[in-house]
């Protein structure tokens, strides 16, 4: 099938090469002509692990393009998918001027029926704005051609991307159209294997679903760093708690691990829109608003307990840092904690030396050459001449680290791990000091929390 897709960021990239990948012709277009030369020359923007061969022999095999030029899109696709960025305004509301300005582009070039497919995460009732969008450019431009509207919103999560596209748990798709329903089940036929995955449904629901999906696992993740805290006050061990819940099928044990609080692009920013859609329709969404506050506080616990530690005096100390990106497996540092605890360190006048696998270039670009700040080429050169070591993602490389080394090179030994990567009595019995995240009764005797 004939597909082109408007917007060359994560959701819209993957997605183009999954579907170029199993035979359809994509067309990519953006409005950043760098983006574009660098993809035709295999240089991808994104680091996602699969997704470089992937562009690259979709690519050369001539099923996937890439191009600004909007009406050659336009004219290709009898699918066209909006996969443009909704970043929050300054309120938190998710803004729709990309997605809406694609709209009327589509409108502009189209000659003939297209299915018009919104992938961004998009507010309850964006598909009627669209809709709205489209008729208002054809009648201003005396154009009279049929479409629809369709909102099949994304689940992918980076990191796991690929897959997660190649092999989706449901394809939900909102639409009040018989004719884009076949299309779109015609489209997701190769991925739509073993069982039906496709979930049919009106627009609103659909637009509704992918809030609800995020806003849950958001939810078990503060619910589970509050249970933290708690468990830090009554001198229990969060992880025996999480395997103790999490044995309940009902419960499961997924999104039930304690750490120094959410990020990435998605749960932050989907949390904070669907609070302000709330607002805007006058209902007060308590849940997710305790949900922000104790993902807000919980980013800054690593550096409540250096704080507590060293009685307010770190000004001076040189902090070992590692893991920067906001989960393993990416390079992403939208909303990660690592941001809020090396700001805090830097204003209190401490130096870090941070080392991660991937997010290196990336903390390059945000920070910029300081002189408090160092990136290091390994884990252990983190680790030289630093006065103790902080771990904010649970990358694997991190999961069984030389500790006889590690206590060597630290002035003092001691480590506040934000993901619970290690077990305090392996820790006592290898001299080090260790803070985790609600651990209270594992670690008495061991630390000061
Ligand atoms: C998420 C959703 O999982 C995905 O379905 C949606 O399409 C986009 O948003 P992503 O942001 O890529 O995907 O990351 P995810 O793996 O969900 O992790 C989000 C954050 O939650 C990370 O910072 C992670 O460290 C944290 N997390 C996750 C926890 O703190 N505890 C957990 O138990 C799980």
């Amino acid at each position: 099938m004939k597909v082109t897709v408007f917007g060359i960021g994560y959701v819209g990239l993957v997605q183009a090469a999954v579907l170029a990948e199993v035979g359809h012709e994509v067309v990519c277009i953006d409005v950043d002509q760098n983006k574009v030369d660098n993809l035709k020359n295999g240089v991808i923007p994104i680091y996602e692990p699969g997704l470089t061969p992937l562009v690259t022999s979709n690519y050369e095999g001539g099923r996937l393009s890439f191009t600004t030029d909007a009406q050659k899109g336009v004219e290709h696709g009898e699918l066209i998918f909006i996969a443009v960025g909704t970043p929050p305004d300054e309120d938190g509301s998710a803004d729709l001027k990309y997605v809406l300005a694609v709209a009327k582009t589509i409108a502009e070039h189209m000659t003939s029926h297209k299915i018009i497919i919104n992938k961004s995460t998009v507010p309850v009732g964006t598909a009627d704005k669209v809709k709205a969008k489209v008729n208002e450019t054809l009648t201003a431009l005396d154009k009279n051609v049929s479409f629809d509207v369709v909102s099949n919103p994304e689940f992918l999560k980076e990191g796991a991307a690929v897959s997660d596209c190649m092999r989706p748990d449901r394809i939900v798709l909102g639409t009040d159209s018989e004719k884009a329903k076949d299309k779109l089940r015609e489209l997701y036929a190769p991925f739509n294997r073993n069982h039906d995955k496709v979930i049919i449904m009106d627009i609103r629901s659909a637009e509704l679903t992918k809030y609800a999906a995020n806003c849950m696992l958001a939810t078990k993740i503060s619910f589970m760093n509050e249970i933290a805290n708690l468990a830090e006050l009554f001198g229990a061990d969060i992880e025996n708690v999480r395997r103790g819940i999490g044995s309940d099928r009902r419960i499961g044990y997924q999104f039930i691990y304690p750490g120094c609080g959410y990020g990435g692009s998605c749960f932050p920013k989907d949390v904070q829109a669907l609070v302000r859609s709330a607002n805007g329709v006058g209902y007060k969404a308590r849940i997710l608003e305790s949900v922000e506050a104790v993902n807000y506080e919980q980013k800054e616990k690593l550096f409540s307990y250096i704080q507590r530690h060293f009685k307010g005096d770190i000004k001076g100390k040189t902090v070992a840092l590692w893991g920067l990106s906001f989960k393993p497996n990416t390079d992403d540092m939208r909303e990660a904690s690592s941001r809020v605890l090396m700001e805090a360190l830097w204003e209190a006048g401490a130096c870090v030396q941070a080392y991660d696998p991937e997010a290196m270039e990336e903390t390059q670009r945000i920070y910029g050459s300081r002189s408090d700040l160092k990136l290091m080429g390994t884990k252990e050169s983190a680790l030289d001449g630093a006065d103790f070591l902080v771990i904010v993602t649970e990358w694997q490389a991190f999961r069984a680290p030389d500790f006889a080394l590690m206590k060597e090179k630290l002035s003092e030994p001691l480590v506040f791990d934000g993901r619970n990567l290690f077990e305090p009595e392996r820790m006592a019995e290898y001299g080090l000091k260790y803070y985790a995240i609600g651990r209270g009764l594992s670690v008495q005797g061991n630390s000061s929390i």
